[in-house]
């Protein structure tokens, strides 16, 4: 058996829980040796530390440290980065054979440029998924990094059928479900052991967790104050718990909306939350409310109620089969669901196909098979 080298890149919140099951799949082929880089996108402990201790995953081998930055500095410094990380090889000089990338931030689509200029593959997991709306950042590194992936590794079939109106050849294309979801299914016991309800007064099903960081909800003041209204107006009658991204801490001080929130008894702030403790949260949670494309994903498998503050989705599954609704920024629509989930008429839905636990196993066999 030859030694396969991965470089795998993780930048941002969301690419950790999708990289850990990876890891863990590889750990089943003594040939593959998986170098963990981290970009540096995500940096404080409450975005990126935790996620490594409670996903029990290893600590980077390589970080680049590149921090925050408007979307083209961010990019040209991982860009630059990356390219020096990835010529060096592995730390016994040898090349690497193929370098994986996960989801859909700035991280995933800077590394993919970054590899197919030096010649290596790209493998993309979470791979054909289309909002189709190109004002959001995501969608560009989405597209991008598809077009420069020969092995592109989707989560729900809408992926492939985007893939091949692409042009992407078929061998390229593997349905392999939801790596996200291997995490929770792992970790979903653990989570409801811990005592995070407790801690913040919380009945299990009385109480709805918000998250909110998208700038097409947090950067216009009109449009976070007409959501905060509704959400302050529903705690009279639900409590809410919002973990604050750093994003929208800064809009809502900025835009001098604190205020509202401080002044609400039913809202509980929270700072950005761990896995495990977010998971407890929402998988006992009555209703969700979000911009966030993973939460989508997690409330379908959890079936618990999902208000999606966007006009679209890139996860078509979480609405077609799932649990999540699509609201937009219309605080109106938001609050007529509400009610409709408080009378207790919001249908459950059902889990999308191979979104069960054994995604990254595919993923591995695949990528040993075709190394
Ligand atoms: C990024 C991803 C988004 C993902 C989100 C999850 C892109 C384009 N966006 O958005 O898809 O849903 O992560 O959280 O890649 N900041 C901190 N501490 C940090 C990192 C960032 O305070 O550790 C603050 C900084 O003020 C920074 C801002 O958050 O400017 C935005 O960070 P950035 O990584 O650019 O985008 P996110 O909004 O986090």
């Amino acid at each position: 058996m030859h030694e396969i080298n991965l470089a795998c890149i993780v930048g941002a919140r969301p690419n950790f829980m999708k990289m850990a099951p990876l890891l863990r799949a590889f750990e089943s082929y003594p040939n593959v040796n998986p170098v963990l880089i981290h970009t540096g996108q995500h940096y404080d402990a409450n975005l990126s530390d935790v996620f490594f201790t409670e996903l029990g995953m290893k600590r980077p081998d390589i970080s680049l440290e590149v921090g925050s930055g408007k979307h083209g500095v961010q990019t040209a410094r991982i860009l630059e980065r990356m390219e020096q990380t990835l010529e060096e090889g592995t730390a016994d000089g040898q090349p690497y054979d193929r370098v994986v990338v996960v989801g859909d931030v700035n991280s995933t689509m800077a590394a993919t440029l970054a590899a197919v200029k030096l010649g290596i593959p790209v493998a993309h997991v979470e791979a054909g998924l289309r909002s189709f709306d190109r004002t959001m950042p995501e969608e560009i590194n989405r597209i991008v990094t598809d077009s420069l992936s020969d092995m592109l590794l989707v989560s729900e079939s809408a992926g492939i059928e985007n893939l091949r109106r692409e042009g992407h050849p078929d061998d390229h294309l593997h349905l392999v479900g939801n790596v996200m979801i291997d995490t929770l299914q792992r970790l979903l016991p653990q989570a409801r052991e811990r005592n995070t309800l407790r801690e913040h007064n919380l009945e299990p099903g009385q109480y709805g967790v918000v998250t909110l960081h998208r700038p097409a909800n947090v950067d216009t003041p009109e449009v976070l104050a007409r959501l905060l209204d509704v959400l302050v107006e529903t705690s009279d009658r639900l409590k809410l718990v919002i973990p604050l991204h750093p994003r929208t801490k800064q809009r809502i001080e900025d835009f001098g909306l604190a205020g509202k929130l401080s002044d609400a008894p039913g809202i509980v702030v929270l700072p950005p939350l761990g896995y495990l403790d977010f998971l407890a949260l929402t998988s006992q949670s009555l209703l969700v409310v979000t911009d966030s494309g993973g939460l989508q994903e997690e409330s379908t498998v959890l079936g618990i109620p999902c208000l999606t503050m966007r006009p679209n989705t890139e996860r078509p599954a979480t609405v077609d089969e799932g649990s999540s609704t699509l609201i937009g920024s219309d605080a109106e629509k938001l609050a007529r669901h509400i009610e409709q989930i408080l009378s207790g008429d919001y249908p459950r839905g059902v889990v999308p196909d191979l979104w069960d636990g054994h995604a990254a196993d595919r993923i591995a066999k695949i990528l040993v098979n075709q190394s």
